[in-house]
């Protein structure tokens, strides 16, 4: 079976990914490594006797942090690539030479996914997650008192990163599907759901390499996640330990729930209940001006519109914001709610000038005219993102929390 060009470049994309992960120590070693030798062997013999002793012990503790990252890595990789029916040892994502092909942000974006895992399920993330959580759920809450009836709403989360929210609001009753288009949050959140029985199972090590500040944080051309890597900069660090701080994960054990909740639920079936669906949003729920995409659209709508569309941290990914906006309203019910918790920063650098950028004024302006009714806006909320909370110097977003209803 011959693949057409479309589909060789997803199977390209996927098979890239998946490398990413095989392949990441090679690229934690020359990036936290490889500097700290060279610029010791660079050094004055006077300054290398004043460091030595705390220096290389420190690299050589950065060496078994790398390695136990990479054991993570890879025990993630194996797993999805055969859930995905994939040869996870097949040669051209194992080894030198794909490492040597691969594309630096796709490293980069493995990198991300260990501060987006700290983030959506670790206890050092809650603090993080809880502000936009808090209150997304007190409105659901207050909209569906009802805990009963909530397996006949419809939510849908677009740009749904590692799948913590989808989870939460299952859990809070609400069938719920999540939306992404980025392998490696596709991936670490099919290995979230579905791998992880027992809550605090693995460790890793995310504050190795620092995080940059107005990083892209998950536009659809760039990374997944956050921004990252800065040549292992221990500057911002207050201590070496610090940097060395592991993270466990999960906090919960996500597929012992979501198992106990689909038996507590056999009415409803568990793709039903629970399911992240890959795909651009715009393409895959909009208009379906894209005919590769037109079919899987209508599986997935079905002709049933969504009851609420949650986004957190994804408006900004838009290259065209009223294309997202005009999606969401046509989801929704008649009467059906917007809810978003964010910041509206729609000029996320990226490879094209195309990104049509607005102020906040504007974009509050032409939502109404689009079709939707604020019920509640409120704006300066300060929230971290995938931030290490101890670093030296640390970056707060100014975040607006919305509730719109579609007229
Ligand atoms: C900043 S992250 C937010 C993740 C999660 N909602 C959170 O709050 O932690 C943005 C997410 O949107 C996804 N994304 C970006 N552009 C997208 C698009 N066009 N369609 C679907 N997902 C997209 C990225 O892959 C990323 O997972």
């Amino acid at each position: 079976m011959s693949l057409d060009n479309d589909e060789a470049q997803e199977y390209q994309a996927v098979i890239q990914a998946l490398t990413s992960f095989l392949n990441f120590h090679n690229y934690q070693l020359e990036t936290l490594i490889k500097p700290r030798v060279d610029t010791f062997t660079s050094l004055s013999v006077e300054d290398k006797t004043l460091i030595a002793s705390w220096y290389q012990k420190h690299t050589s503790y950065l060496k078994e942090a790398i390695d136990l990252n990479s054991e993570f890595t890879k025990d993630l990789a194996s797993k999805v690539a055969a859930d995905w029916g994939i040869q996870p040892q097949s040669p051209e994502m194992w080894g030198s030479d794909c490492y040597t092909a691969l594309q630096l942000h796709q490293l980069e974006k493995t990198q991300g996914i260990l501060l987006q895992l700290m983030r959506e399920w670790s206890d050092e993330g809650f603090k993080e997650r809880q502000v936009g959580y808090n209150l997304i759920m007190l409105e659901l809450e207050q909209l569906y008192p009802e805990t009963k009836t909530r397996l006949t709403v419809n939510i849908l989360v677009p740009g749904c990163g590692l799948g913590r929210l989808v989870f939460e609001l299952v859990c809070k009753g609400f069938k719920t599907q999540g939306n992404d288009c980025d392998y490696h949050m596709l991936f670490t959140s099919n290995f979230t759901l579905q791998h992880c029985w027992v809550a605090h199972n693995y460790s890793f090590f995310p504050f190795l390499e620092d995080q940059q500040p107005l990083g892209n944080i998950g536009g659809a051309s760039g990374a997944g996640g956050v921004g990252c890597t800065d040549y292992g900069n221990i500057i911002n660090h207050s201590s070496r330990a610090m940097q060395l701080r592991p993270v466990t994960f999960p906090d919960v054990s996500p597929s012992a729930r979501l198992s106990e909740l689909q038996s507590e639920n056999p009415g409803i079936s568990y793709e039903d209940m629970v399911s992240i669906t890959a795909g651009s949003f715009v393409e895959l729920y909009g208009d379906g001006k894209d005919d590769k995409d037109e079919k899987i659209r209508k599986e997935l709508l079905s002709g049933e519109k969504f009851d609420v569309v949650v986004t957190e941290f994804f408006l900004h990914t838009a290259d065209n914001i009223l294309d997202y906006i005009r999606t969401i309203r046509d989801l929704l019910k008649s009467g059906g709610k917007w809810i978003n918790f964010g910041p509206l920063l729609y000029s996320t650098p990226k490879p094209s000038n195309n990104v049509l950028g607005f102020a906040k004024e504007d974009l509050v302006e032409l939502i109404p005219k689009l079709g939707f009714d604020f019920e509640k806006h409120e704006s300066g909320i300060e929230s971290t993102y995938c931030q290490d909370q101890r670093l030296l110097v640390r970056y707060t977003y100014q975040c607006d929390f919305w509730v719109c209803k579609k007229l």
